[in-house]
């Protein structure tokens, strides 16, 4: 047995955090150990980074600041909680990885997806989820989601045309990783959306013969 590790990716209002929690549970039920954990947070650390990234007070955040901010806070992420949950052979799951950062600060904010890479090398070296799930759903459907709910910071507040980019951003990246990267839509209910990734996550799992 080893550790494994899964990400779920996707824009805002796609239900992630609650799909995070239902597949932990599933597969704690499961009898398998698993860590739930999300970016930015899991540490202290990176909590308080987390603040700072996404407070309405922080609108005159350069480009920049913000991806070595998501950067710094994943390194702790991966020292804290990611390899040690990984070298006890348990099963990660994190709401958002380094994925978020090439979506958001490469297709979104614009940023040179060379340096994206290059300093994702520096965070992670090289590590990457074994599986991702991706949520999609269409721009506007979310955006109101996350209204309904009140949640408001930092990134939600740019314009549509943003989102966008960073939705087509990640569908990107999945056309071109489709073994790793695997596309739920996420218009239908709570239930059906949990079902799907149960059904994905546990062929996947029995694939590695876990
Ligand atoms: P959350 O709303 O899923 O908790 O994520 C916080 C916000 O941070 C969300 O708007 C996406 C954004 N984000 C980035 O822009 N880059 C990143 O690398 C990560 C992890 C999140």
């Amino acid at each position: 047995m080893k550790g494994f590790f899964i990400s779920l990716e996707g824009i805002e209002g796609t239900g992630k955090s609650t799909q995070t929690r239902l597949l932990t549970e599933y597969l704690q039920q499961g009898g398998r150990a698993v860590v739930r954990t999300a970016e930015p947070g899991g540490t202290a650390i990176s909590l308080k980074i987390r603040e700072l990234l996404l407070s309405l007070d922080s609108r005159e955040m350069d480009p920049v600041t913000e991806l070595l901010l998501y950067n710094a806070a994943r390194v702790q992420h991966i020292c804290e909680v990611i390899r040690p949950a990984l070298a006890r052979e348990e099963i990660v799951i994190s709401d958002r990885f380094s994925d978020s950062t090439l979506a958001y600060q490469g297709y979104g904010r614009g940023i040179d997806h060379k340096m994206i890479d290059a300093l994702d090398t520096i965070a992670t070296k090289g590590m990457r989820p074994d599986l991702t799930i991706l949520l999609d759903i269409d721009v506007e459907t979310g955006l109101q989601r996350n209204r309904e709910i009140n949640k408001r910071d930092r990134l939600e507040l740019e314009d549509v045309a943003f989102h966008e980019k960073v939705r087509a951003g990640f569908l990107e990246m999945a056309a071109q990783e489709p073994e790793r990267i695997r596309i739920i839509d996420c218009s239908a209910g709570l239930e059906t959306v949990h079902q799907k990734i149960k059904d994905v996550v546990s062929t996947f799992l029995d694939q590695q013969g876990v």
